[in-house]
């Protein structure tokens, strides 16, 4: 299996391209849109999470799906640690909440990433995590955590289930997961919508979890990430070692030009 080489790389990828040098400051609040909320606020706690939604992680199958970042005796879990110590750093000083992560193609390691990187953050005990399943096509946050959900963010969408049908303890302390489930069909234009934008705005208003990360479709299928990642206050970009063209990785960065792209992550390096 292959290793992240170098997390949050701040001046170039290795194939030459030039990515932010330091984190910009986040959009200023005519640029980055946000929806105002007149509902009640968000109250996601643990405590509130229906028990059949509480999952206990097991090791065997985390490992199997490339989830690492709990374990104890991993040389691998050092690179999101230090991409974690990168981050907070980088979130705390700029007072920014909500993280996505995308990447041009399918593959890349988008979920791999999203999710080791919230357990990661999770694992400090200051930090307490969501993490939310917004590749609507193709969710996999919930296999890879071995969660059983029957209902997923498509549904809360569309308006036929509530916040607390979707919300799931993995069984990691401090980290909560918003699941998706695969709609069976090409889903568009949701991650547009007004219910995900007032979504993204109540979170920003909460203060039950610090940080929430958004694991997005790749950029290059459809306009669903693009139309996204402005919403975030950060974006990371994940390059799959030897696979992502320079061409992809230009063209993504293009289409992320309205978002706050603060480095990108190459993954499945191989040494
Ligand atoms: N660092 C890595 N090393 C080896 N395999 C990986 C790594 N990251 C992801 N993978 C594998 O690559 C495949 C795609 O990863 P995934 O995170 O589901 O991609 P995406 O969400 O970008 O489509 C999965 O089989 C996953 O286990
Ligand atoms: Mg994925």
């Amino acid at each position: 299996m292959g290793r992240i080489e170098e997390a949050l790389r701040k001046a170039k990828v290795s194939r030459g391209v030039e990515v932010n040098e330091t984190a910009p400051q986040a959009l200023n609040d005519h640029a980055k849109p946000r929806a105002v909320s007149d509902t009640t606020p968000l109250d996601l706690r643990k405590s509130k999470i229906p028990s059949g939604h509480v999952f206990h992680a097991d090791k065997a199958m985390l490992r199997e799906q490339r989830i690492i970042a709990a374990s104890e005796h991993d040389e691998r879990v050092g690179s999101y640690r230090q991409l974690r110590t990168l981050l907070l750093k980088t979130m705390r000083d700029n007072d920014w909440s909500t993280l996505a992560i995308t990447s041009a193609h399918k593959g890349a390691g988008k979920s791999v990433t999203s999710t080791n990187l919230a357990i990661s953050l999770s694992r400090d005990v200051n930090t307490t995590v969501l993490l939310v399943d917004l590749d609507l096509n193709t969710p996999t946050v919930h296999e890879k955590l071995g969660l059983k959900a029957e209902q997923g963010l498509v549904d809360f969408l569309e308006g036929n289930a509530e916040l607390e049908d979707i919300v799931f303890d993995p069984g990691i302390d401090g980290l909560m997961v918003l699941a998706g489930r695969s709609a069976g069909k090409e889903m568009s234009e949701l991650l547009a919508s007004p219910k995900l934008q007032q979504l993204v705005a109540d979170l920003h208003r909460q203060d039950a979890t610090s940080v929430t990360i958004f694991d997005l479709p790749p950029l290059l299928r459809n306009d669903d990430a693009i139309l996204f990642a402005p919403y975030a206050d950060a974006v990371l970009v994940v390059v799959e070692d030897g696979v992502t063209t320079e061409k992809q990785l230009r063209h993504a960065l293009q289409l992320l030009d309205k978002a706050n792209v603060i480095g990108t992550i190459i993954n499945k390096a191989r040494y």
